[in-house]
């Protein structure tokens, strides 16, 4: 672990989730094709994924593909599903030489038969691994994900498995696509727009938010120094009073144990 000298002065988020927006813009404004935006931008999520492992971060949700994302497009779905594949098919020996596991949310059995059969592979050959965590939101909705949350805890009280009185939030965290992942301490959004765009809706209650200017291709290891140290400046009250907050440590979450 090296943690960069800026960073030193306070902890790093145990888990950053990345809304990775502005690839189209960041093409458009060079004359080239949106295509291109996505294709650099898998170069920062490279750079991203090695840096979170350098600094100890635990889990790195990255928003790959919407479930909204559907509806764009032919040719750029196309494109984004080849740039998967190809990321997954390059990625699956340095994951293994990092020991970072993967992991994915949202609805994958809606990817196309070829990308699932990959990804599937490349869980199972990263299952051992256990330094970080790369979570990847692909056919991810949030609301979508909270609707199979509900079935599946409906299911289990018809059943008579489980009494509505029993239902909490740990139970509806166990029934996330994130069950056993921590919620996000820090969310990131590249390319300047103030929206959570259907992200980590449950999850992001008590995240900080950091929002920049900086479309994702050009988002690389020292904007993520950037993002983490105004992080560091923030205080975590969860509902408390800025005299608690100081008391009970500032990044810790309401769940940990
Ligand atoms: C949003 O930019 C970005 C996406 C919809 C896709 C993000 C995908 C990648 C960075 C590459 C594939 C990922 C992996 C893990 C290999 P936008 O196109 O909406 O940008 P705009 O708002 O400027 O149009």
């Amino acid at each position: 672990m090296t943690i960069p000298k800026q960073l030193r002065g306070g902890s790093v988020p145990n888990h950053i989730a990345i809304i990775m927006d502005g690839n189209g813009r960041w093409a458009q404004k060079r004359g080239l094709m949106r295509a291109m935006g996505h294709k650099i931008g898998v170069e920062s999520v490279q750079s991203i994924v090695k840096a979170c492992r350098q600094f100890g971060i635990k889990v790195l949700t990255i928003y790959a593909f919407s479930s909204e994302n559907w509806q764009r497009p032919a040719s750029e779905i196309k494109t984004l599903m080849t740039l998967l594949k190809t990321y997954l098919q390059r990625e699956l020996n340095n994951l293994n030489k990092n020991n970072i596991r993967l992991l994915s949310i949202g609805q994958r059995q809606k990817l196309p038969a070829d990308i699932l059969q990959i990804l599937e592979d490349t869980i199972a050959e990263t299952a051992d691994n256990s330094a970080m965590i790369l979570n990847i939101a692909l056919s991810y909705g949030s609301r979508n994900e909270i609707i199979r949350a509900v079935q599946k805890i409906t299911a289990k009280c018809l059943a008579g498995s489980l009494q509505p009185g029993q239902i909490s939030e740990q139970v509806i965290n166990d029934h996330l696509d994130t069950a056993g992942l921590p919620d996000p301490d820090l969310i990131i959004r590249t390319g300047g727009e103030s929206r959570l765009s259907n992200f980590l809706l449950w999850q992001a209650s008590y995240a900080e938010i950091y929002i920049t200017e900086t479309p994702w291709p050009d988002f690389r290891r020292d904007n993520l120094i950037a993002a983490i140290a105004n992080y560091q400046k923030r205080q975590r009250r969860f509902g408390k009073t800025g005299e608690q907050a100081i008391v009970q440590p500032a990044n810790k979450p309401l769940n940990e144990k």
